[in-house]
């Protein structure tokens, strides 16, 4: 069981930060309420504010404690809350160092390493969670971390090649399927950390989505898992009917990697957006300096324009992020009825 701040999750399972503005307060909190851990993504949570273009940073934390007043609310004192910010994203320091000031138990972060997180969240009671995707990158940064400020990650999420969103691996890897799996990953980690001498809680991600793939990583000494594609499928999830409905559409041959202007690869629907891009670049026709590795004038195309487009409803110029399992989606159903399922699914393949 994972354990923060002397609080334990009743339910081990992390509602994945997926952005943008598809995990926001409403999500998180419905989560927590069920006791497992909701995590409201900091990618850009302001695009509805009205200054978002003109006053970008301000806007996005004025947004982002809303969503989390909003989901402590919804909470009713039950579970935990994350913010999942991206290394790749601009201004990560000072976003990182606001975030940590917020009223939250834990900062996940991924898509890249986060090597200097701790120095944005010292002497402050905020939990730290790297994203990780392989067991040479948790070496690395569990090392780093002790050696410049002396403390650990309070947990490791472990994300393998069948996640949604940005992946950390390359592209022919990808496509060639040889890539390590998730299990083998998980196992490496284990192995490295045990080398170590650390006890850290670990956390698996990507392609898990019944009750008993929950078991399986409980199992194998998992501490909780992190799952996204299944909570798009609720009623809560913060994004537009729309894109919900795209997930109960989709067959398994629609759902293929996506370049991203971040540098890694995505994983997505295979929509008009994605075929367009497949044609040639879009250009973007404003920025807001979202990501590091992004040059606006050779982007194949802006991806905060393509995931407002898409989280506002407006899917077919949008981009709409998935894992491999999102074709498996068949219904909307309320958060309190998934976890209920997963559960009593999971409870059953431990006995
Ligand atoms: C729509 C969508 C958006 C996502 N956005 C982010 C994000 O902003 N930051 C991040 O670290 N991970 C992001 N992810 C990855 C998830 O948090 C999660 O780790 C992963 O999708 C787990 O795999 P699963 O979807 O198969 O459960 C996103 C995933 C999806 C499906």
């Amino acid at each position: 069981m994972l354990t923060i701040n002397g609080k334990t999750l009743r339910v081990p399972i992390i509602q994945g930060g997926m952005g943008i503005g598809v995990s926001l307060g409403n999500l998180a909190g419905h989560v927590m309420k069920e006791g497992g851990m909701g995590v409201i993504s900091a990618a850009q949570p302001g695009y509805r504010e009205p200054d978002f273009f003109t006053n970008t940073f301000h806007a996005n934390l004025r947004a982002l404690k809303a969503e989390i007043a909003k989901a402590r609310a919804i909470s009713q004192g039950q579970g935990l809350l994350g913010v999942n910010l991206m290394v790749a994203g601009e201004r990560y320091d000072e976003y990182a160092t606001a975030i940590a000031d917020m009223d939250i138990d834990v900062i996940i972060s991924g898509a890249g390493l986060p090597l200097e997180l701790p120095k944005f969240a010292e002497n402050k009671p905020v939990a730290l969670a790297p994203i990780v995707s392989s067991a040479k990158a948790a070496y690395l940064l569990c090392k780093r971390w002790f050696s410049r400020y002396a403390r650990y990650p309070d947990f490791i999420v472990i994300e393998g090649p069948l996640a949604g969103g940005h992946l950390g691996f390359s592209w022919d890897e990808l496509k060639a399927k040889t890539t390590q799996s998730l299990q083998e990953i998980f196992t490496e980690v284990k192995v490295v950390l045990k080398d170590l001498g650390l006890n850290i809680p670990l956390v698996p991600a990507g392609g898990i989505y019944t009750g008993s793939d929950i078991a399986e990583f409980i199992n194998e000494g998992a501490s909780a898992v992190q799952m996204a594609t299944r909570f798009i499928a609720t009623e809560e999830c913060d994004a537009h009917p729309a894109f919900k409905a795209q997930f109960i559409a989709a067959n398994e041959s629609d759902i293929d990697l996506v370049i991203s202007p971040s540098g890694y690869p995505g994983r997505a629907i295979i929509n008009p957006h994605v075929q367009a891009l497949r044609q040639g670049r879009i250009a973007p026709i404003r920025c807001v300096k979202c990501l590091k590795p992004c040059i606006p004038a050779t982007t194949p195309y802006c991806i905060t324009e393509a995931l407002i487009q898409s989280v506002s409803g407006n899917v077919d110029h949008g981009l709409v992020f998935t894992g491999v399992n999102g074709y498996r989606i068949t219904s909307i159903v309320k958060v309190h009825d998934l976890i209920n399922e997963l559960v009593t699914e999971m409870e059953l393949s431990l006995s």
